[in-house]
Formats: C-alpha cells, structure tokens, sequence
C-alpha cells in the first residue's frame, strides 16, 4: 500500500511538471499561459490587464487596470499609470495626453517644462476664467480631468 501511493503521487507530479534532465521542474499549464506566466500546474498568472484561465482575454481598461475577470471586462479594479474613469480613460487631474488605447498621462508640471504645475484645455480655462469659484486654477483644487490633448500651461501669475 505505502509503495502503492508513492507510485501514484509520483506519476501525477511528472503529469503536471516538465523536468529537465538536471532535475530542474516547470509546471505545467496545459491550456496555456498566452499573456501571462505559468505558476502551478494549471494556474495561470495574468501579465497585467489580462483574465482568464489561459490570460487571453484582456480587460477593456485601456490597458491601465485589471479587471474582475472574463465575464466583467468593463469593471476596471484600480486604474494605474495616473489614469481615471470607469475604464481608466481620462488622465487624472494635473496630468495631461490621452489616457485611451494604453496611451500616456503625463505630468502638466514636465508638460509645461517646469513653468506651471496646472495644465487645461482651451475650454477648461475658459470656463476658469469665466467662473472662478467653480474652477479654481490652484493645484490642490483642480478636479477636471485633463485628458484634451491641447493644452494651455496655467502661468503661476493667473494663480
Ligand atoms: C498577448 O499575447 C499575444 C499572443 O501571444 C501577443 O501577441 C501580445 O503581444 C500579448 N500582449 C501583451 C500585452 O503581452
Ligand atoms: C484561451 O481560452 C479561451 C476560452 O477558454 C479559448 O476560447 C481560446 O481559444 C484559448 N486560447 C488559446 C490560445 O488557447
Ligand atoms: C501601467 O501600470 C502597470 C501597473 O503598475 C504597469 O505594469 C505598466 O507598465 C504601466 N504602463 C505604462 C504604459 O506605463
């Protein structure tokens, strides 16, 4: 009996692990790992932004979260890459690009070459300037998203 389950547990490890002839082993993921790493025999690890038991289905995140799984692309867990929005589409505040598609946010204060750490959209300052109390133009109050890709570089002399 003893010999009996040694043999057992012995031929189920070789089924889930591919080992060398220097006695290194691998599991072994037999649906495949497409974007992600096999840990376990059949457990996948996801690179990020990807779901599934085989990592290919990637969540509908612009590519700056994960999400809860294959069957809820949409529910983008923690947008990353100073991203916001249900699918991590905008760019944060004081950060400026295009958030869409895995595109880049950068920070207004590198947008604006040092000059302002407060970047806005044409509309945006004009709103700003129209209505003061409901956009302030300091940095700790600016809540809009900065995701226009042209921008104007609020001077610290408008502040
Ligand atoms: C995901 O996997 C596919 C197929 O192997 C590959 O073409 C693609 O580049 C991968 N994407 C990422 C983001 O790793
Ligand atoms: C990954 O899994 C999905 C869902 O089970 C399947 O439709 C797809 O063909 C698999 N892809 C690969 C490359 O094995
Ligand atoms: C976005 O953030 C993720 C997680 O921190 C990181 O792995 C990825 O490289 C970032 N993407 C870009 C374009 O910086």
């Amino acid at each position: 009996v003893y010999i009996h389950s040694i043999r057992v547990s012995f031929s189920s490890f070789s089924l889930l692990h591919l080992c060398s002839v220097s006695g290194q082993c691998e599991p072994v993921c037999a649906q495949g790992c497409v974007n992600g790493t096999c840990v376990s025999p059949g457990v996948c690890q996801c690179h990020f932004g990807f779901v599934g038991d085989n990592c290919s289905s990637q969540c509908h995140c612009n590519k700056h979260s994960n999400c809860k799984g294959v069957s809820e692309p949409d529910k983008c867990l923690e947008c990353k890459n100073n991203t916001m929005g249900d699918h991590c589409e905008k760019c944060k505040p004081l950060y400026v690009g295009s958030a869409v598609g895995g595109g880049t946010c950068r920070p207004c204060r590198e947008f604006c070459r040092g000059n302002s750490a407060v970047c806005l959209s044409r509309d945006e300052h004009k709103r700003a300037l129209d209505h003061p109390q409901d956009h302030p133009l300091d940095p700790d109050s600016v809540s809009d998203s900065l995701s226009i890709l042209v921008h104007l570089c609020v001077l610290s002399i408008l502040l």
